[in-house]
Parts: structure tokens; sequence; C-alpha cells
């Protein structure tokens, strides 16, 4: 249906009416007073001291003063750029669910002929805002979606699993990753102590950590990496109904990596190769495409993999369930200003709209809390959702008032409810209606502090991944485990990695990093760390690279 049709243009006809093209204006003050000057300070007197009335100068130096804002506690450097996802018309989703509609009630997803705005940031996680582009890293892959029905973001990495499986251990795994709070290094990369300690003593890690030596670590361009959901979420249909859900971006150009010595190379001449890949493309023209992909599966099948689908270090293997592609999303608009558009905009796991739900994934029940929080401490107010980049295109009526930097001048008396004063009284929309609804599963257990024993196998889908390589593939995961390992002090840190993570992934593997750090190969599978004096300091300093 042509009902409800969104324009792509609707989030760019809501940004014209803030955007300010300084170009043939006179310069005025912040309070629009025309100003003469801009160049020397108010002096008492040819070479006397700087007067105190000096309006413009005080304006100028205390706007200065406060440009900078915190930096995103992880995933601080980013670009972004603007475009518009459009559903496929009758999407082909298997044998099993005859159309999209079945699934899902979500108009972003389903109405072919609408062009929804998104804005997508892609980012490092480790790094600060000036690090560089071509570390060895995750990427984020965040998607805002403009909807008439409110914003959804689908807040993702280009890697399919994580590194932990419960929310409660996100500010231990951050802190091991970030620079070392003693010598503030490494800057913007995984190669250091404190990180491969906390790996190599969490096992659950294994499988990501697979990942993160892979050639996917060091993507060619944003608009050749992939993104996934990571976590399993949900799809309600008109009725009620639930299945589950695992997202995939597939980009049209394919799937392409560096090698390690050319990130190298790269970043010691820019430190923005990837920023300018995308900006440059975009603004030549070559607009980047991805296609949107989803494994839906139900609660019965969910039941029957050998693996919790609410535990994020796990993927949905697509022999079991395939990737079908739904829709496809262009970016063709790069920012106009870098600090309004990408620095922030603000993303949140939490933004959904009806139609798409949560799933009980621990790690994503805990981001639901944690962006929220992070944004408040990084704009200083609740009312980031009124800055013009995150502001919704759907309309907005409720009796939310007030706070710093409020830009709504919302009218009339009433700001409660019950009231029978106000005509102009936010009604609450019935779900049948398009009201949110969550979906409405059943729980009944006990209040309980725990790991779920379904979480348990941390190196199934490790060795998968080992065995999918090709051999050239695999020796980039030793060489990656040589030269990160290699850089760790630490003897009894490179032990445990090769010992306790990557013995139980893969022998050979395990024999073969081995050889290059200086720790003894394990004889067989399944062998106990060598027994030795650990304050050997030859052993600790031997092999570094
Ligand atoms: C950014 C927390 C896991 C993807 C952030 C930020 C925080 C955070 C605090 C900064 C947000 C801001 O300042 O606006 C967490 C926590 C996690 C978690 C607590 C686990 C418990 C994940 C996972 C993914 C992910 C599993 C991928 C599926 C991202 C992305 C950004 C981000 C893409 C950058 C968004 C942007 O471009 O602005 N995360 N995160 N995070 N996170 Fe997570």
């Amino acid at each position: 249906s042509h009902d409800g049709e969104v324009d792509e243009s609707s989030k760019h006809d809501q940004l014209d009416e803030v955007r300010e093209n300084p170009e043939g204006e006179e310069l005025t003050s912040d309070h629009g007073v025309k100003i003469s000057d801009t160049d020397n300070s108010l002096k008492a007197g040819e070479r006397g001291p700087t007067i105190m009335e000096d309006f413009h100068f005080r304006e100028k130096m205390t706007q200065f003063d406060h440009e900078s804002i915190p930096e995103r506690v992880v995933h601080a450097r980013g670009t972004g750029a603007h475009g518009y996802f459009q559903p496929y018309e009758d999407p082909d989703l298997g044998d099993e669910y005859d159309d999209i509609e079945e699934v899902t009630k979500a108009k972003v997803l389903t109405n072919s002929d609408q062009k929804t705005p998104v804005f997508v940031r892609f980012s490092t996680v480790v790094g600060s805002r000036g690090s560089s582009d071509t570390v060895r890293d995750v990427r984020g892959f965040a998607t805002k979606f403009y909807t008439e029905e409110g914003n959804w973001d689908l807040v993702g990495n280009n890697m399919p699993p994580f590194f932990i499986q419960d929310a409660m251990e996100f500010p231990d795994l951050v802190h091991a990753i970030k620079p070392e709070p003693d010598d503030g290094i490494p800057q913007a990369s995984a190669a250091h102590d404190t990180f491969w300690d906390f790996a190599s003593l969490k096992p659950e890690i294994t499988h990501m950590i697979m990942w993160v030596l892979s050639g996917r670590a060091l993507p060619r361009a944003y608009r050749m990496m992939q993104g996934f959901g990571v976590h399993t979420f949900r799809l309600v249909n008109d009725d009620g109904e639930s299945v589950f859900v695992k997202f995939h971006w597939t980009p049209k150009l394919g799937t392409h990596q560096l090698v390690w010595d050319e990130t190298t190379k790269l970043w010691g001449k820019s430190s923005d190769f990837n920023r300018k890949g995308l900006y440059d493309v975009i603004e030549e023209g070559y607009d980047p495409e991805w296609e949107l992909g989803v494994q839906i599966f139900d609660e019965e099948q969910a039941e029957a993999f050998d693996f919790d689908v609410l535990d994020p270090t796990k993927i949905v293997p697509e022999t079991e369930v395939p990737v079908r592609p739904i829709g496809k999303m262009v970016l063709n608009e790069t920012p106009d200003n870098f600090f309004a558009e990408v620095e922030q905009v603000a993303f949140h796991p939490g933004n959904v709209v009806p139609g798409i739900d949560f799933s009980n994934d621990p790690l994503l029940q805990g981001r639901l809390f944690s962006y929220q929080d992070t944004q408040l401490n990084r704009f200083g107010s609740a009312n980031w959702d009124e800055i013009p980049i995150n502001r919704p295109i759907a309309e907005r009526h409720n009796n939310q008032r007030a706070g710093f930097m409020r830009q709504e001048i919302n009218e009339g008396k009433v700001s409660y409810k019950p009231n029978s004063i106000g005509d102009d009284d936010p009604q609450e929309v019935p779900a049948e209606e398009g009201g949110y609804e969550h979906y409405a599963e059943k729980i009944d257990g006990k209040k309980i502090r725990n790991r779920s024993d379904s979480f348990e196998d941390h190196f199934t889908q490790a060795r998968l991944f080992w065995n999918s390589m090709s051999e050239p593939e695999k020796q980039n995961i030793v060489d990656a485990a040589h030269f990160e390992l290699g850089k760790v002090d630490r003897m009894e840190i490179r032990e445990r990695m090769v010992y306790d993570l990557f013995n139980n992934v893969d022998h050979e593997f395990a024999k073969r990093v081995a050889e290059g750090i200086g720790v003894e190969p394990p004889e067989s599978p399944g062998d106990e760390l060598p027994d030795h004096d650990r304050e050997d300091p030859s052993l600790s300093m031997e092999n570094r690279t």
C-alpha cells in the first residue's frame, strides 16, 4: 500500500530547516548583532589590556572553550553517511513463511513502496576519537532508520559473535582492552598484556578471538564490510505471534580485507583511510549498497540447536538457517557537518518500532540500559533526542517536559495524566492501532544471579570458524597471533592462550601459535599448562616481536 509513504528526503527536509550556510552573509554575534572586527580585541588604550566589556571577545572565546564534548566511551572513532533503506517486494523466505507480513508488522521491513531515510555510523571500538582507522579491531555498524513509526536503531558490528555473554562483564572487557591505565599504551589495538590477560582467563571469548585475529578485523573499506545485529532479536506480527531473527548486512561490493603489512603502512600515511574512503566514494557518486538479510527461526528450532540462541558468543550457522535478503540500503549523502551529525548521533539498541522486539540475551538486556545512560554523560541532558540528527520524522506527542537545552515549545496548561482540562492530552494508542506492545513471552522462574548451563560450550564454534578457513587465511590468523601475543610481556599469559584456549580449538593451530611465541608446544589436545618457574625473567622477554 502507498499509505503513509515516507520519502527518503523527509529527514533531509527536516535537517534543511536547521542548516546554516554562512556563504556571502555578514558576520554577526550569536545574538544576531553585526560584528565589525573579529581579529582585534577591545583594549584600554593603544597598547593596553583587554576590556571585560568586549562582548564579542567573550562570546567567541566562551564558545570555543566549550566546543569539546566527551567522546564515546567505546566506538569513539567513526564516520557516517545518510541514505535510505527499501524492502524488496515479496522477498523469498523459504518454505516456512509465505510473506514478510507473516513474521513482522514493522512497515520499515514490509512496505516495498517505501524508502526509509537512514543515517549510518561506522566505527572502530578501542581507539580514541583521534586514533587510526586501519587497526586490528572490531568495527561498529550502526544504522538509525527514521521510520514513520518512530526511530529504529540497529546497532551492530562487522563480526557476528561477541566477546562476552553477560553485560555485567562489559566494563571489565573494556577496561582490559582500552590503553593500559598506567602508561596509556597502546592507543588503538588489541596488542597488550591487559587485553590478553583478560582473554586468557575468559574461555567464552575464544570464538570472538578467532574472528579478531582474522582478516575480518582489518576491513579494506567500510563499503566492503558485512554488518551483524549479533543478538537474537524477535519479530512480531499483527496477531502478536513472534519468531526469532538474526540481522545481516551484506555489502554489494563483497567483503574484503587488508593484510597486516598494508594496514601498518596505511596508518603511517593517513589515520583516516577508511573515513576518507567512504566520504570520497559518496562524493564521487559511487553510492555504497548493502542488502539486509534475516535468519528467521522459531522457538522449536531454537531449542533443537546445540547452542543457546540467547548466547551472543554464538552464531546461527547458515547451514542451519539460511540468510534471506529482504531489502537494500544505499548510502548516498555525506554529512555537512561532522560534529552535528556524526558526533552527535546517538544510537540505542532499545530504539525499536512495533514488529521488532528483544530476546532475553543477557548482553542485549544490559545494553538496553547502557546506551541511554552513557548518552546522559555525553550530552549532559536527556534532551539529546531533540538534536536534529536524532529527531524522529514520526510525530512526537507526550507529557515529557523541560530539562537542559529543551528546544520544543510545548503548548498548553496540561502536562499530566489523567486530566480533565486539557483538550490536547496525549492519548495512549491501543496495540491494534499501532501502539508498541512488548511480546508477551511467558516467564516463570526463580530470581537468580547465574550463567545458564546452555552457555557452556566455548570451543565448538571457534573450531567451526578455524576449519572453515583456507590455508592462507589460517596462516594470517597464526601470524596475527604471533604478532599480538609476541607483544605480551608475561609468558604465563602467552601460555594460557595456547593451552587453555587455542589447544581446545584445534591442536595444530595451538602448536603453530606456540612455535612463534616461545611457548613450549602442547603435545596433545587437552594438555595441561607446562609447570615451571614463572618468575624466570628470561622467559617473559623471549621472542618479542
Ligand atoms: C557504542 C555499550 C555491546 C555495538 C557503545 C557505547 C556504549 C556501549 C556505552 C557508546 C554509546 C554512545 O556514547 O553513544 C555497550 C555495552 C555492551 C555493548 C554495555 C554489552 C553489554 C555491543 C555489541 C555491539 C555493539 C554486542 C554490536 C552488536 C556498538 C556500536 C556502537 C556502540 C556500533 C557505536 C554507535 C555509534 O556509532 O555511535 N556501546 N555495547 N555494542 N556499541 Fe556497544
